[in-house]
């Protein structure tokens, strides 16, 4: 298949390239740095620097859309948020306009979401019909999908990745919990209560190839259904915050005596803190329908496999 895909340079992007190159698809990486995709994505992935290049001659069968300026790094000025809500919701708007102006459309949009989709939810378990939140993270996610769902008008199945946490030993989450936990200064953040719905790299890529294949299934209506819509890309195991930490810990083999004051964590990150003091236990109520088996649904084993244990 020849496949595009947006933020095919970050973390999921480049594991995502690896394992499609392996099935033996042809890439072309969209990047506000082309150069740096072979490098990044592999040789022979094609780049394009601007959406504009794809001109309605170019066929894609499949179009993955990742993109998206990091969401925890930096304050949530009113300049910031347009930033984070440019990077998603505009450029999937741009990226829906050239679906509906190609000459063959692709069968299949994957676009990016997250959990944080749900708000602040409590210990409800949050399933794929669950409405959005309030907060400007789950407003942030329902335009971001509301503007991939439009590619549905053109024919375009849709599928939704509603992401959860990341594992990786390559960055992301983890990256950032690293430097302290190996110090054993690793500590819990607030009261710990709070749910983190966590997935293993591996089975997200595997998931996302699932949703690919699933698409292009030819003939099996039943099959089709099943690959449209939002998908909660977790783990069925969330663990809550002072869970999370403990088991890191425990991969680690470092103490992680500490609890991070939520008033503290407030001060320091203003409005973006409720996206580490609040969260959502979100399970993968449709994956699990279709048929999908996790590699690690179990934490302990997801980090011990990221972690040589
Ligand atoms: N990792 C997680 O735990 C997690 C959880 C929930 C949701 N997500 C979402 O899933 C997507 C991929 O996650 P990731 O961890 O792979 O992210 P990442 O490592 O931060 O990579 C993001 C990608 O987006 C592109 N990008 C960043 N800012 C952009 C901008 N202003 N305009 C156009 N492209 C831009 C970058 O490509 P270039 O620099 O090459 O242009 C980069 O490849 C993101 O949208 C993220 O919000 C991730």
């Amino acid at each position: 298949m020849q496949i595009l895909i947006t933020g095919g340079t970050g973390l999921i992007g480049k594991q995502l390239c690896k394992a499609l190159l392996a099935e033996g698809h042809e890439l072309t990486v969209f990047s506000r740095n082309p150069a740096s995709v072979p490098a990044k994505c592999g040789a022979g992935v094609h780049a394009i620097g601007a959406l504009g290049e794809w001109h309605p001659g170019k066929t894609f069968d499949a179009v993955i859309n990742l993109a998206g300026e990091p969401i925890v790094d930096a304050r949530w000025t009113a300049r910031r948020k347009q930033v984070l809500w440019d990077s998603r919701v505009t450029l999937t708007k741009e990226l829906v306009r050239h679906i509906a102006t190609a000459g063959r459309k692709p069968a299949v949009l994957i676009s990016g979401s997250a959990v944080g989709y749900y708000g602040n939810r409590g210990d409800t378990a949050m399933y794929e019909a669950a409405d959005a939140g309030e907060d400007f993270a789950a407003q942030l996610c329902k335009a971001w999908e509301d503007a991939a769902h439009a590619a549905e008008q053109v024919g375009v199945r849709v599928c939704l990745l509603r992401t959860g946490l990341i594992l990786s030993n390559k960055g992301g989450l983890l990256g950032r919990m690293l430097p302290a936990f190996k110090l054993g200064l690793g500590a819990r953040l607030g009261n710990g209560k709070q749910w983190m719905s966590w997935v293993h790299i591996d089975d997200y890529v595997a998931m996302v190839l699932k949703l690919l294949h699933d698409s292009f299934a030819s003939g099996d209506q039943a099959s089709l259904a099943l690959a449209s819509g939002p998908y909660n890309m977790t783990a069925p195991q969330p663990a809550t915050n002072a869970e999370f930490t403990a088991a890191l810990a425990k991969a680690l083999h470092r103490p992680a005596l500490f609890a991070a004051p939520a008033p503290l964590l407030r001060l320091a990150m203003g409005e973006r803190a409720g996206l580490i003091l609040e969260g959502q236990k979100v399970l993968p109520g449709k994956m699990t329908a279709a048929g999908y088996r996790f590699q690690y649904p179990n934490l302990d084993d997801a980090l011990g496999n990221l972690f040589g244990r």
